[in-house]
């Protein structure tokens, strides 16, 4: 049995987040954790609200909210809508947690300690008509690097360049709109990143197994000239860590606080402490995670994120741990995601383009979604979704494919049988050589979900439906049992452990459809098939099943006219 620790990035605070959003960290991440759960492996899943910085800060004043009471009230929305979509965090935390706050004001402590700070008075761009300075997303400009005319202060989302707001051309304050902007002097602490290069890039390189999307981004920040820069790890605002070397104020930093870059990776291990909290264990339940000199050397770490993200988890967050000095556990393997295009164009937050969390759930059951967004997740390049092929995905792969075998089998079975599985006859050349072949797929689905390979592994899973209703269609239980009723009963009672192989093998892709078949068969055993001859007979004669309801319904021609109408968004 391994030990797997898993985190997703962790979702700003700002509102409900959209399909794309979902399928580029929480959902695959997610995947990964049911998949190593039902292996045997001990799962530690993590993940958590972000919830300082200019989004919060920006969003509450929209909202006309203290930034406090709306980033209470958007945890409890994300968190319910993660609920919905089955995401099975062991915590759902978030970064504004007293945990994370100490854990934050600890790393910059001993960073400092480590001669990795150093305090610089510089000039900041300040908002005259605002009287304000304007850190990170509190003004946008043209990116330097690539010419986007709405890159942010920190980063830019056309190229993902990190960028500091006196990079930015044309910069105009994104709370007036005003360009009335000066340069005047205010202190901050710099993360010397530059020191912790060489350590940084031999760590990178002994990464041989990451995806090129990851190493590359990395190497990219990393090496091009200017790539790796000390960074400013505290801000003018008021919301968020106020800046503390470890429990001692910092003198000449009062009233600032952490960039929210530099406390919310931090929140992958203050979540985990505050798992610990909530369920009444102490400290070295959560250390035995995270801390390599408490138990953690035998952890493996996997990291889930979109390809925005991947620069703060290869170079600013390793710097945090390896520059502490402390035996903190460093990410093993890092999969990020390309993005998710809605039907011909991007989502859009701002112009309510392509369908939200709340909104998906609220026309159709969570499995649908996961499964079109896991089989088609963005690993090699962007993907798209288009209502038509999320029609045909749904109508073809559950409704036709899965859903119609287990319905077939148990109408069938109830109405030839009875309320039990039948006992006759013996399995024959063709269930061994549909035994054979499940062996040989299942063992290539294990080896894809290992990899985190999200799109191969459900084209296999899918074939291994696929074939189910092959023997089916060929074996032909509903004719034979006109001559061979002994022969059909065989059949059909392989059929029976065909549905539980299926719902096993399933339920880290559709969890719901899963637990339904499982109820349906009036099964509680979820035992991994490390033998797929000895899975084809868990189930045994005399056992009693039900017919479920459907497991999936098809998504009518004109339920898709709707919703590509109802989620087009504003027009420009
Ligand atoms: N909130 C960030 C985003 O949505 C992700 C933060 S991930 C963490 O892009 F590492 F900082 F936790
Ligand atoms: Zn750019």
């Amino acid at each position: 049995m391994a030990r797997i620790l898993i985190t997703s990035a962790i979702p700003y605070i700002n509102g409900i987040k959209h399909l794309g959003n979902l399928v580029g960290s929480q959902l695959p991440a997610d995947l990964f954790a049911r998949y190593n759960r039902a292996r045997g492996h001990e799962v530690m899943f993590i993940c958590a609200t972000d919830e300082h910085g200019t989004p919060a800060e920006l969003a509450a004043a929209k909202a006309g909210k203290p930034v406090a009471e709306y980033c209470a009230e958007m945890h409890e929305v994300q968190a319910e809508i993660a609920r919905g979509f089955r995401l099975s965090f062991d915590h759902f935390g978030r970064s504004s947690s007293a945990r994370n706050h100490h854990l934050t004001q600890h790393f910059a402590g001993v960073l400092a300690e480590q001669g990795l700070i150093r305090e610089v008075t510089e000039k900041m761009i300040f908002s005259v008509d605002d009287n304000r300075f304007l850190p990170d997303r509190y003004i946008e400009g043209t990116c330097p690097n690539c010419g986007f005319d709405s890159a942010r202060g920190d980063q830019c989302d056309n190229c993902t360049k990190q960028l500091d707001p006196t990079d930015l051309i044309n910069p105009r304050s994104t709370v007036s709109g005003s360009t009335n902007l000066e340069l005047r002097e205010t202190k901050h602490l710099y993360l010397m990143q530059r020191a912790l290069k060489d350590k940084l890039e031999a760590w990178i390189d002994s990464k041989s197994d990451w995806p090129i999307l990851t190493t590359s981004i990395a190497k990219k920040w990393l090496n091009d000239g200017d790539g790796l820069q000390d960074r400013g790890i505290t801000r003018d605002l008021h919301w968020g860590i106020p800046v503390k070397k470890g429990d001692q104020p910092w003198p000449g930093m009062e009233g600032k606080v952490f960039y929210v870059w530099f406390d919310a990776p931090i929140e992958y291990i203050a979540g985990t402490a505050e798992w610990a909290d909530a369920n009444g264990l102490g400290d070295e339940a959560w250390q035995r995670w995270w801390r390599t000199d408490k138990g953690a050397s035998d952890v493996t770490y996997y990291q889930f994120m979109g390809k925005d993200n991947v620069p703060f988890h290869t170079l600013s967050f390793p710097a945090t741990i390896l520059g502490s000095g402390e035996p903190w556990k460093l990410v093993d393997y890092l999969k990020s995601f390309n993005y998710l295009n809605y039907d011909g164009g991007q989502f859009s937050t701002s112009r309510g383009r392509g369908v939200f969390m709340d909104q998906a759930l609220s026309i159709l059951p969570a499995d649908y979604w996961r499964w079109w967004l896991l089989s088609h997740a963005p690993e090699t390049s962007d993907a798209e979704f288009t209502w038509e092929n999320f029609q045909a995905s749904v109508n073809k792969d559950l409704a036709d494919v899965l859903g119609n075998l287990v319905s077939r089998v148990t109408k069938f079975a109830k109405s030839k049988f009875g309320d039990a599985i039948p006992e006759g006859g013996e399995f024959g050349p063709q269930e061994a050589a549909l035994i054979a072949d499940l062996g040989a797929r299942v063992r290539e689905y294990e080896t894809l979900m290992a990899q985190m390979e999200v799109r191969k592994a459900a084209a296999e899973l899918r074939a291994i439906w696929v074939v189910g209703n092959e023997y089916l269609q060929s074996a032909a239980p509903w004719t034979v049992v006109k001559t061979d009723p002994e022969r059909a009963q065989a059949m059909i009672r392989l059929s029976f452990n065909l549905i539980r192989l299926y719902a096993v093998l399933s339920s880290p892709f559709i969890p719901d459809a899963a637990q339904t078949m499982m109820t349906a068969l009036g099964c509680a055993d979820w035992s991994w098939p490390e033998d797929i001859a000895h899975a084809m007979r868990v189930l045994e004669a005399g056992h009693g099943f039900q017919v479920p309801e459907n497991l999936f319904r098809k998504i009518t021609d004109e339920e898709r006219s709707d919703w590509q109408t109802r989620f087009a968004g504003k027009r420009d």
